[in-house]
């Protein structure tokens, strides 16, 4: 096992630093995502306006920023009418809103960081491309394995050679049961024809940093996936969590929210109310109290995809919903040996790397405040930031054939 000091100074990178041109930006949509980014951004970028179509969110963001009212705006179309100097937009909407508003954005001559997935379909991400491009203006999407330490250490031992020529990668995604169950059960992408396919939502990210670190095109796609484990009839639960009496179910609500209280950092607390009260009011009677055999969710939760790219390189990408496991696995076979990332150790032989402290730092362990950063001083120095839309193009072609 390698030391701790093998670590990169950019392991450290959410430290913040300050961009040297002055930026005035707006974000549109003030949920989760918006919020970190909001957390990092480099000084001498000024947030001027927040869209934000839900009251207690608009308002909460605009006392936290420091944004006057005249800045904050509850519809996109109020705010694309008014007049703005902006230099670029945050788009940190859901999935569905992603291409009409960076249309909009791009119109109006600015930059946008945009929330993956960029579009949800191949003819919109392509005139997503030709309007940044006929604009001049430059996308960069917020795709973080490209910026995470660990990842980047893989993609580092790679270009050095440390496998010789890349033949197959078999990568598998675990996603764990809370976030499982949060998200692609009862929460927010948990209807395929609403926001798309699990694997564009989820594996978009991995689909990314895999195209990032082979290049080439893809050539061919075979996918087949299921929903095997959160139908209704998988047992005789009553409908709520609050109400059942199943020992230590692994999916309970009660014990994620109000025992453990994970996965509350999207619950809002309104003036005068508690986070207590919330987390009651959700388990009675919101999305995320229901019992996860009784939900309205129809995207898989275990798919197999097969990628054959252009330059002889197969991949094999597996997403697991349904076991107890968290993380992703990264079986790199070249010509002259084999790389394995899991677990946050990553092992060429015998010689392991060990990251496992990365696991528990914030903002995708700095990788959030990493691409915040980059984007910014990409619009500053009037370049293209380092994951742009363009260079996204592959890794989203992957997960729209894989359907
Ligand atoms: N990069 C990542 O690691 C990562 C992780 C999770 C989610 N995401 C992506 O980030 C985006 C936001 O996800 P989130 O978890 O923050 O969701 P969220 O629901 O917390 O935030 C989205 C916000 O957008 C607002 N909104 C809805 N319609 C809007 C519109 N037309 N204009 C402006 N705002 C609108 C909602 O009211 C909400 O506050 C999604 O596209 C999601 O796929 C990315």
């Amino acid at each position: 096992m390698l030391p701790i000091s093998c670590l990169r100074a950019r392991d450290f990178c959410y430290i913040c630093n300050v961009i040297e041109r002055e930026l005035n930006i707006a974000v549109v949509g003030a949920g989760n995502r918006a919020r970190k980014y909001l957390s990092c951004l480099p000084g001498n970028v000024r947030l001027r306006c927040i869209v934000e179509p839900d009251p207690l969110r608009l308002s909460l963001a605009a006392k936290h920023h420091g944004v006057p009212e005249s800045g904050c705006y509850s519809s996109p179309e109020a705010f694309f009418a008014a007049y703005h100097k902006l230099d670029a937009v945050i788009i940190a909407a859901p999935d569905r809103e992603h291409v009409a508003l960076a249309l909009e954005a791009v119109r109006h001559g600015w930059h946008v960081l945009l929330e993956k997935p960029a579009a949800t379909c191949a003819e919109d991400y392509e005139k997503l491309l030709k309007a940044a491009e006929a604009a001049g203006v430059h996308i960069g999407l917020c795709l973080e394995m490209r910026h995470h330490p660990y990842f980047h250490r893989i993609y580092e031992l790679v270009k050095e050679g440390a496998v010789g020529e890349v033949l197959e990668i078999d990568h598998t995604e675990h996603i764990g049961p809370d976030r499982m169950a949060h998200s692609f059960v009862r929460g927010p992408w948990v209807k395929k024809a609403e926001t798309g396919p699990v694997f564009l939502s989820k594996c978009c990210h991995d689909a990314d940093f895999l195209l990032w670190l082979t290049g080439g095109s893809v050539e061919e796609v075979r996918s087949s996936g299921a929903l095997l484990k959160f139908r209704p009839g998988n047992t005789r639960t009553p409908l709520r969590c609050i109400d059942c009496t199943i020992p230590d179910c692994p999916y309970s609500a009660v014990n994620l929210y109000r025992e453990r209280r994970e996965w509350v950092a999207g619950f809002d607390v309104p003036d005068g109310g508690t986070l207590e009260d919330v987390i009651d009011e959700e388990l009675r009677s919101g999305r995320y109290g229901r019992c996860v055999y009784h939900c309205d969710n129809d995207v898989f939760d275990t798919q197999d995809v097969l990628a054959r790219l252009s330059n002889g390189i197969s991949l094999n990408l597996h997403l697991e919903g349904t076991s107890m496991e968290e993380g992703r696995t990264t079986i790199i076979t070249g010509t002259r040996g084999k790389l394995v990332a899991e677990n946050w150790k990553i092992g060429l032989g015998d010689v392991w790397e060990d990251y496992s402290h990365l696991a528990t730092l914030p903002l995708h362990a700095g990788a959030d405040a990493a691409l915040v950063r980059d984007f910014f001083s990409a619009v500053s120095e009037g370049r293209e930031p380092g994951c742009s839309l363009a260079s996204a193009l592959e890794g989203h072609k992957l997960c729209f054939l894989a359907g």
